[in-house]
C-alpha cells in the first residue's frame, strides 16, 4: 500500500512535468511548422502564385521592359526619336559632361535673377530683366562712395558685392541692398572673386560687365549712356576716362575733354614700339574695366587661379578681342575720378620691413611677368 500509495503518489506528481512536456513540444512543432512555411513563402509566392504584375515590385517591371528593347528595337523601324526610347542617349554638342541628356533637358546657363519662394516661376522677374550686371569689391569703411556709384547704375543692372570685410547685412540701411547679390569672402582681391562668381555662363543673360574698384568718383558718370556710347563705337572692352589729382600712371586713361571715345594716344618716348599695342592702344586699366558678354568669356578664361591684384592682365585683354585697336577703348564723355584709396592692397600683411602695399604689389610683379612673356 505503501509503495503503491508511493507510486500514485509518484504518478501524480510526474503528471504535471507530462503536461508541461506536451506543451513544449507542440510550442516547439509550431515553432517549426512555421519556419519551413516562411521559407517556402517567397518562392510560393513569386513562382506558383500567379499575381498581377503590377503587384511586382516596379524593380522587376522596369528590369523586364529593359531586356526587351534589344531585340524590338532592331524590328522596328529606324526613326531615331523612336529608337533612342531604347538606346543610350549621346548628344556631342551637350556641355561636357551632359551627353547623356536630351537637350532639351540642358540648362547650360544661368542668371542673378532673383526668385520667390511661391507663385509661379514665370511671375518672379521683375517686367524688365537686368540686361547689365556691375561687381563692385567692397569694403563697409567705403560704403557711401559704394552707394553713390550704385545710384549711377539704373534698374537694368543686377547688383553684385564682393564684400572683403565680412561685412554684408550693414548695408541693410541701403534701399537698393535688397535687389543686389552679396557674396562675403574675407580678404580677397576682385580677380578671385570674378573667377569664381562670374562665371561667362552664370552670368549669361548680361550683354555687359562692369568689375569695378570701390574707390572711383562718380559724379561725372552715367551707366546707361556709357553703354549707349560703348555701342556705338563697338567697344567691346572699354572704361571710362580717369580724372586724378595724382598722377595717371598711363596716358590712355586720362580723359580727354570735348570726346566721346579715344582708343589711342602717344605715350612716353620708348613705351610703345608699336602705335597699336599697349600702352599706346589696345588697353585699358583693370580698376573700372567693361566687358561686353563675349569679350568676357575670354577674359575670364585668362584669369588665372592665382592672380592676385590683376596687375598685368589689362596688357593682356587686349588677346581677346580682334582687332584690339579698334574694339578696345577709353569713354571720355562719362568719366571718373579715382580716389586712389589703396584699401585692397593694404590687406597684405607686412613683411621684411616692408609695408604691406609693398608686399602685395611685389608678389603680383612676379606673377605679372609669367603671364606676358
Ligand atoms: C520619327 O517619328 C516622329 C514622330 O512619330 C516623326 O515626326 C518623324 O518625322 C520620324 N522621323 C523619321 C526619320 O522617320
Ligand atoms: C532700361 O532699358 C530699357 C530698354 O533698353 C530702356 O528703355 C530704359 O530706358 C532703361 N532704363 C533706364 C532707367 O535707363
Amino acid at each position: 500500500m505503501a509503495n503503491r500509495a508511493d507510486n500514485s503518489m509518484r504518478c501524480s506528481n510526474s503528471k504535471k512535468p507530462n503536461d508541461g512536456m506536451m506543451l513544449v513540444i507542440s510550442i516547439f512543432a509550431g515553432i517549426v511548422i512555421g519556419f519551413l512555411l516562411g521559407i517556402s513563402f517567397p518562392t510560393l509566392s513569386l513562382t506558383k502564385m500567379n499575381f498581377p504584375s503590377s503587384i511586382l515590385p516596379s524593380v522587376a517591371t522596369v528590369y523586364i521592359e529593359n531586356e526587351k528593347p534589344e531585340k524590338s528595337s532592331k524590328t522596328s523601324s529606324q526613326n531615331e526619336s523612336d529608337a533612342s526610347h531604347h538606346h543610350k542617349i549621346w548628344v556631342p554638342s551637350n556641355p561636357r559632361g551632359a551627353e547623356m541628356l536630351p537637350p532639351s533637358f540642358v540648362a547650360a546657363e544661368s542668371d542673378f535673377y532673383l526668385r520667390r519662394l511661391w507663385g509661379l516661376p514665370k511671375d518672379d522677374l521683375p517686367v524688365v530683366k537686368p540686361k547689365y550686371l556691375v561687381a563692385f569689391t567692397v569694403s563697409y569703411e567705403q560704403r557711401k562712395n559704394i552707394d553713390a556709384c550704385v545710384k549711377k547704375f539704373s534698374d537694368n543692372f543686377t547688383i553684385v558685392l564682393f564684400h572683403y570685410d565680412g561685412k554684408t547685412s550693414e548695408y541693410d540701411e541701403f534701399e537698393w541692398s535688397k535687389r543686389a547679390i552679396h557674396v562675403s569672402v574675407p580678404k580677397q582681391t576682385k580677380w578671385w572673386y570674378a573667377k569664381r562668381f562670374l562665371h561667362p555662363d552664370i552670368i549669361a543673360p548680361y550683354e555687359y560687365i562692369f568689375i569695378w574698384d570701390e574707390d572711383l568718383g562718380v559724379e561725372n558718370f552715367d551707366a546707361e549712356e556709357y553703354i549707349k556710347i560703348v555701342n556705338k563705337h563697338g567697344l567691346e572692352i572699354s572704361q571710362p576716362a580717369v580724372e586724378s589729382r595724382k598722377s595717371i600712371t598711363w596716358k590712355i586713361t586720362k580723359r580727354i575733354p570735348g570726346i566721346e571715345v579715344h582708343k589711342e594716344v602717344e605715350e612716353k618716348p620708348g613705351r610703345c614700339n608699336d602705335p597699336h599695342l599697349p600702352p599706346c592702344a589696345g588697353f585699358i586699366e583693370i580698376m573700372a574695366p567693361v566687358f561686353s558678354r563675349e569679350a568676357w568669356r575670354c577674359v575670364w578664361h585668362m584669369i588665372q587661379n592665382d592672380l592676385v591684384h590683376g596687375w598685368g592682365l589689362d596688357f593682356a585683354l587686349r588677346k581677346c578681342v580682334e582687332p584690339a585697336h579698334e574694339k578696345i577703348g577709353v569713354v571720355d564723355s562719362q568719366w571718373i575720378i579715382h580716389q586712389k584709396i589703396p584699401s585692397l592692397g593694404s590687406q597684405g600683411t607686412a613683411q621684411e620691413g616692408k609695408t604691406a602695399f609693398q608686399g602685395v604689389k611685389q608678389l603680383n610683379r612676379g606673377y605679372c611677368l609669367v603671364l606676358y612673356t
